[in-house]
């Protein structure tokens, strides 16, 4: 079967990596913030794409609405999600200016809240949101998120 859950889940897992690539090189730049400064622009970047990609286009337009069919919106868990993932869509760029203007405690800042929202955020879609989901979501359900996940992989090259 075409399991939607599986692939957004292995998607985790690549965030997760990147995540604990940001924490590692936030530690060697609190002494060397020169040397350190573009792999952190890198990492960045690459995990802003990633996150437009799975959390903003493949959970918010490919598993969600199919999900609010069963779950409002506004009064649980999907709600929370989205909070969530456009707070951390501004930390990302809170975290790039302050690595564009040298400014280290506005880095340190954001990459505090953002490896620590992001472990804890994926950490309730795995375990609580994703369960939800798998509970409640019909073959059928499952084939449209499948379907939908594939089209915006092919739009988005990833
Ligand atoms: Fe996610």
């Amino acid at each position: 079967m075409n399991d939607p859950l599986e692939i957004l889940m292995n998607e985790h897992k690549e965030v997760l990596g990147i995540v604990d690539d940001i924490s590692s090189n936030l530690k060697t730049f609190q002494d060397s913030p020169a040397e350190t400064t573009p792999q952190l622009k890198e990492l960045i970047e690459k995990l802003d794409s990633e996150f437009d990609v799975h959390s903003l286009k493949k959970e918010e337009q490919g598993l969600f609405p199919v999900m609010e069919t069963f779950l409002p919106r506004d009064e649980g868990p999907i709600g929370v999600m989205i909070g969530e993932h456009e707070e951390l869509v501004k930390r990302f760029q809170v975290f790039k200016e302050g690595l564009n203007e040298g400014d280290h405690d506005k880095v340190m800042d954001a990459g505090s809240y953002i490896t620590s929202t992001l472990r804890d955020h994926i950490y309730k879609e795995d375990n609580i949101l994703y369960n939800i989901a798998r509970m409640h979501l019909s073959s059928e359900d499952m084939q449209k998120v499948y379907d939908k996940l594939m089209e915006i992989a092919k739009e988005y090259q990833s």
